[in-house]
């Protein structure tokens, strides 16, 4: 089976303390981290210290929430892409529905990201996803397709870009009911015609993930019924004992 990338999203959540006993704990664990792709994204202001709780040698690698479009200069508050990259960060969440909703970020300024996030080799992992309302009438397919089209920056991509999509629809997400499998499957499968077809002569590989109420009781439904490619996982993976059981059920899988 191929290796199944696993994010853990912290969103804002936790403190010196904690991190640093979730992680121990991570790493004190019998997780077969050869067997999947982990990463983690801590808060922001966690990222150094979770670089250094991570042991080079762990196969465990960094997420971080967000990124500026902006590679240095007078953007007050903000982190560039090359400060990530300067903390070992891979790959950045771009375009949380949760950003969307708070913070209103566009299409437009996801694009802008997701190019800082390619001439930085940082892993853009682009969010998208329906609304309840857009579900019920049936639109998830066109909403999403939209979403990809109007994000992702084909005139500059390279050959030897990488773009991580996480399909996750916006009313599974903390909910602790994901989407149906018949339902993940159609988009899967839309998306990834789609992106075979009008990106992967540019880009190297693209990878499909699920993210909306991933927890031990539908991990084993979701990985022996859909084809994803990997999982983002937020209230789930703040329970370290609950994330590692959901990583030894995606590693286990034969
Ligand atoms: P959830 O969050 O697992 O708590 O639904 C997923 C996400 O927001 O990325």
């Amino acid at each position: 089976m191929k290796k199944k990338l696993i994010i853990a999203n912290w969103k804002l959540n936790g403190n010196k303390k904690t991190i640093k006993k979730k992680i121990n704990k991570l790493l004190k664990s019998k997780i077969n981290t050869k067997k999947c792709t982990l990463s983690i994204a801590p808060p922001m202001i966690y990222l150094h210290l979770t670089t250094n709780l991570i042991n080079k040698n762990t196969n465990i690698s960094l997420t971080s929430q967000n990124i500026d479009k902006h590679i240095t200069g007078s953007f007050t508050g903000e982190i560039s892409g090359k400060m990530l990259k300067d903390v070992n960060v891979k790959y950045v969440i771009i375009g949380h529905s949760e950003r969307k909703k708070y913070h209103l970020e566009n299409n437009k300024i996801i694009y802008q990201k997701i190019k800082t996030c390619l001439n930085t080799k940082l892993i853009p992992i682009l969010c998208i996803g329906e609304n309840k309302i857009e579900y019920e009438k049936n639109k998830s397919i066109n909403i999403c397709k939209n979403q990809i089209k109007y994000s992702i920056p084909i005139k500059e991509i390279k050959k030897t870009n990488k773009i991580i999509i996480a399909y996750e629809p916006i009313w599974a997400i903390g909910t602790g009911i994901s989407a149906n499998i018949n339902h993940i499957n159609n988009v899967y499968n839309f998306i990834k015609n789609y992106v075979q077809t009008k990106y992967l002569h540019k880009i190297k590989k693209i990878k499909i993930i699920y993210g909306g109420s991933v927890n031990i009781q539908n991990i084993y439904e979701l990985i022996n019924n859909t084809n994803i490619d990997g999982f983002l996982i937020g209230s789930s993976s703040l329970i370290t004992e609950e994330f590692i059981k959901i990583i030894n059920i995606i590693t286990n899988k034969k």
